[in-house]
């Protein structure tokens, strides 16, 4: 199955992307964790992506659409993936479109969480993330046992560091501009599914599982 995975910053996106990838045994690709991880390494790409992120502006797309292409030619994607966070333009979701077309294996769903905005911030400013394993918990919404510990392994949490609420207010504001549009593009295509991401994490992950089917 090859899905792509929309909604705003704080919806639940890398949440849920987790469980679906498990149940549905198919590659998670975030393109936020692979830019954090090659700042993390320092590489070349790394360098030219870290200005983009810390604002909370998009990176350009030529950088994504080589990335994302390149991800997906792997031998572990050929029964599946997930792209959560991409395409987030127009010309990203053109460029998947016909990278995916011309392989002969076209997206299946586009599923799209939706959230109240007024919800979102709360839930960005409050996110913890544990840089060892990626675990990712909120202060109030999924608290760790210990407070600032990771359960799975122990490690001190941190936050993102466009996690602030002014970078919030401006990852929104381009998720508006650039983003909100691809839900009518896929609609045309015929592939959206929508679920109300304004509820317990599990309900939300059993709608998914529902409109998947
Ligand atoms: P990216 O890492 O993709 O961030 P994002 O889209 O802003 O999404 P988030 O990770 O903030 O939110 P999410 O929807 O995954 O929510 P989560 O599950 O963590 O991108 C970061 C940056 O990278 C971009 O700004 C850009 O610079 C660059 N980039 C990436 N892709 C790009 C592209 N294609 N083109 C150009 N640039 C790109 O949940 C959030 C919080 O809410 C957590 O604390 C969680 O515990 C909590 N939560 C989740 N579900 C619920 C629930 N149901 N109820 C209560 N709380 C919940
Ligand atoms: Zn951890």
């Amino acid at each position: 199955m090859r899905i792509v995975l929309l909604g705003p910053p704080g919806a639940g996106k890398g949440t849920q992307a987790k469980k679906i990838a498990d149940q549905y045994s198919i590659v998670h690709i975030s393109t936020g964790d692979l830019f954090r991880d090659n700042i993390k390494n320092q590489t070349p790409l790394g360098q030219k992506a870290k200005a983009y992120m810390d604002a909370g502006n998009l990176v350009p797309d030529e950088l994504v659409i080589a990335l994302v292409e390149d991800r997906i030619s792997k031998d572990d994607c050929q029964k599946g993936y997930l792209l959560d966070g991409f395409p987030r333009t127009v010309a990203q979701a053109s460029a998947l479109s016909d990278f995916t077309e011309q392989a002969g294996k076209p997206l299946d769903f586009a599923l799209s969480i939706e959230v109240p905005e007024e919800k979102l911030i709360d839930r960005i400013v409050g996110r913890r993330v544990c840089p060892n394993c990626g675990a990712s918990y909120h202060v109030t919404f999924n608290p760790p046992k210990k407070d600032g510990i990771c359960d799975r392994c122990g490690s001190a949490l941190t936050q993102r560091k466009d996690d602030t609420e002014a970078t919030v207010k401006n990852r929104l504001d381009v998720y508006n501009k650039e983003t909100a549009s691809l839900i009518d593009y896929y609609r045309c295509k015929d592939i959206l599914v929508t679920v109300n991401g304004d509820q317990d994490v599990n309900v939300v992950t059993d709608e998914i599982f529902k409109a998947l089917k």
